[in-house]
């Protein structure tokens, strides 16, 4: 199988790279920064790394991506918490484009491709795209939107034989999280949230799913 990855540089996105790696499927991997390629080249010996910056999803519109592709796995993210008294329009923006509007672009170039090997999307979401509380406006609407946004095109391409699942992960132990507990003033202990790879195994579950059923959405919680 040929699987297109973002975020595939950290936390969950690290867990699939590395978990499809090891079974020898193919990863076109998409990297923020040339410095960024060179690593995941490093990594993933044999796979292809391709450069955009998510947070200029315009920049995905020049990608070369194989003719066929089995998935696309949009892993990458960011985040940043304040109240709306305090979100600047930059910390809106740049969680609306590389949470929700790079998506969008890169699902659009990719589309050809799935359609081509029937492939499957999997959004990356969050429990914070279902339900959005203090001092997560920005984060919560990018990925409320992006729950739309998987919704609309699971509607669309059905005809064209291309699934689309959410996975809705909660609190999961990445450098993302720590930032969250930095945010939140909080000691960060690792053991108390999910392992990347755990929900690396929800995502998988669903990227082997035999052809006759989709799995719309997942939702993983921490077991505590
Ligand atoms: N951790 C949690 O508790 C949690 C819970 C629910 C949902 N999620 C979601 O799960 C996904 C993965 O998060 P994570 O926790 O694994 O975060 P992470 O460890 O911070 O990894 C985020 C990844 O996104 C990439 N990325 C960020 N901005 C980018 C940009 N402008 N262009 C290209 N790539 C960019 C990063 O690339 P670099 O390595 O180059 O920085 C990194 O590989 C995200 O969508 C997040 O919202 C996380």
């Amino acid at each position: 199988m040929i699987h297109l990855l973002t975020g595939a540089g950290s936390g969950i996105g690290a867990a699939v790279a590395r978990r499809l790696h090891e079974r020898g499927d193919e990863l076109v991997l998409l990297a923020r920064s040339p410095e960024r390629a060179v690593e995941l080249r490093t990594a993933y010996d044999g796979s292809t790394v391709l450069v955009a910056d998510l947070a200029r999803p315009e920049s995905v519109e020049s990608l070369a991506l194989p003719d066929g592709l089995d998935s696309v796995v949009h892993a990458a993210g960011v985040v940043e918490l304040g109240t709306v008294a305090e979100l600047s329009v930059e910390d809106w923006s740049s969680q609306l484009w590389v949470n929700l509007v790079a998506p969008a672009a890169l699902t659009r170039v990719a589309l050809p491709a799935l359609r081509a090997h029937r492939g499957t999307v999997v959004f990356v979401n969050s429990s914070a795209g279902l339900t959005a509380h203090r001092s997560w406006s920005a984060y919560a609407a990018s990925k409320h939107g992006l729950r739309a946004l998987a919704d609309s095109l699971r509607a669309e391409e059905a005809q064209h034989g291309v699934r689309v699942s959410t996975v809705f992960p909660g609190r999961t132990a990445t450098p993302m999280q720590e930032k969250v507990h930095r945010q939140e003033a909080r000691t960060y202990d690792a053991a108390r949230w999910i392992r990347p790879d755990t929900v690396a195994d929800a995502i998988l579950h669903v990227l082997d799913l035999p052809a006759d059923a989709t799995i719309p959405d997942v939702t993983v919680r921490p077991n505590r």
